[in-house]
């Protein structure tokens, strides 16, 4: 029995020196000093020696234990060591090589339009209010003294989600809103998603944007209107740009005109402006005798496309990113 015991702590201490890794080592330790390890089951059958005998190999099995967990603890800090060391090479980083260029995003070309504009009319003191894309048909059409049957509706055919409520057709459905709302003077802008009942083609679609401008205060003129006008164009589209003005109709303005620019040899209208309606003022109790405003309303999508020279509307919406990364 003495003669297998020391076979046994020849045969450990041999398999702790060849473990080659921690888990390797977790079973050298299970098979030799685990509860039902090769030591313990030496243990076990002291009963069968003589009873002088017992003391005695009892404190050779314990010296034995003792040897091996001390050389176990010992293999152990080696191969911890040994295994930090190569998963330490294995993730090590290169901090030499060139960084991976992240993909930056970027905003929507109509986006970065509005944007624009905003930064313009701010400048030029004016506050941005939201309005609604789902309008009462009375902001929409009826507080813009729209006449019921009037054919200006024709232009304007929309979505009506129900008799009273529809998307609206254009931003400045936001004027009577404020009116309802505010006592001059005020300086409005509002941007923002628009709807129509349109044949789709490369300059209208059913879903498109526009930015809305109206003011009121004393003694407002077209003079101010073009001034105003004016110095938008020059803001967005370069210092010497020139500007025209002709009249149209639009039943919240009087006098109306449409407003264009000139640009590679050509005129190109922007959208509509005017004198705010006496008839809309007085509507919200406002005394056109002492109050005159002006409004107008142009296309994003429009000053987007004169900028960049895109011939088709439609592309803003697709989403194509060959298209959208150009911008
Ligand atoms: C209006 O919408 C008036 N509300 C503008 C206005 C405001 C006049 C204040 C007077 C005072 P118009 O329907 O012309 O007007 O549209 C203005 C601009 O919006 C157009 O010049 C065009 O650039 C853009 N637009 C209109 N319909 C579409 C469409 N279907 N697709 C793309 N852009 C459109």
């Amino acid at each position: 029995m003495a003669d297998t015991l020391d076979s046994l702590l020849e045969e450990a201490r041999q398999a702790i020196a060849v473990a080659g890794s921690t888990r390797d080592l977790a079973a050298v330790q299970a098979r030799f000093l685990g509860a039902k390890g090769s030591l313990q089951a030496q243990l076990r059958s002291i009963g069968t020696l003589p009873r002088e005998e017992r003391p005695a190999f009892g404190a050779r099995i314990n010296a034995a234990k003792e040897e091996l967990a001390a050389l176990l603890e010992r293999r152990r800090e080696e191969l911890e060591a040994a295994e930090i060391q190569a998963r330490l090479a294995e993730e090590a980083i290169d901090v030499t090589l060139p960084g991976r260029p992240l993909p930056s995003g970027r905003l929507h070309p109509l986006t970065q339009t509005v944007l624009r504009v905003k930064e313009v009319l701010s400048g030029l003191g004016y506050e941005f209010v939201d309005g609604p894309e789902l309008e009462d048909y009375a902001y929409n059409f009826a507080a813009l003294n729209y006449p019921e049957d009037h054919p200006a509706f024709d232009e304007m055919m929309t979505f009506y989600v129900d008799d009273t409520r529809l998307l609206r057709t254009q931003t400045t459905a936001l004027q009577g809103r404020v009116m309802a709302l505010r006592r001059p003077p005020f300086k409005i802008a509002t941007t923002g998603r628009c709807f129509r009942y349109e044949a789709v083609d490369a300059t209208h679609h059913h879903t498109f944007h526009q930015v809305d401008v109206f003011m009121v205060d004393e003694g407002i003129s077209m003079a101010d209107l073009k001034g105003t006008l004016r110095q938008f164009a020059s803001a967005m589209f370069g210092g010497d740009v020139q500007v025209r003005f002709r009249p149209d109709f639009f039943p919240f303005v009087e006098p109306g005109v449409d407003y264009s620019i000139y640009w590679e040899d050509r005129w190109l209208e922007l959208g509509g402006a005017g004198l705010i309606h006496p008839n809309i003022l007085e509507a919200h109790r406002i005394d056109s005798e002492r109050w005159t405003g002006f409004a107008f309303g142009l296309g994003i999508e429009r000053i987007h496309m004169i900028q960049y020279g895109v011939n088709d509307l439609r592309l803003y919406l697709e989403n194509d990113l060959r298209f959208l990364r150009q911008f």
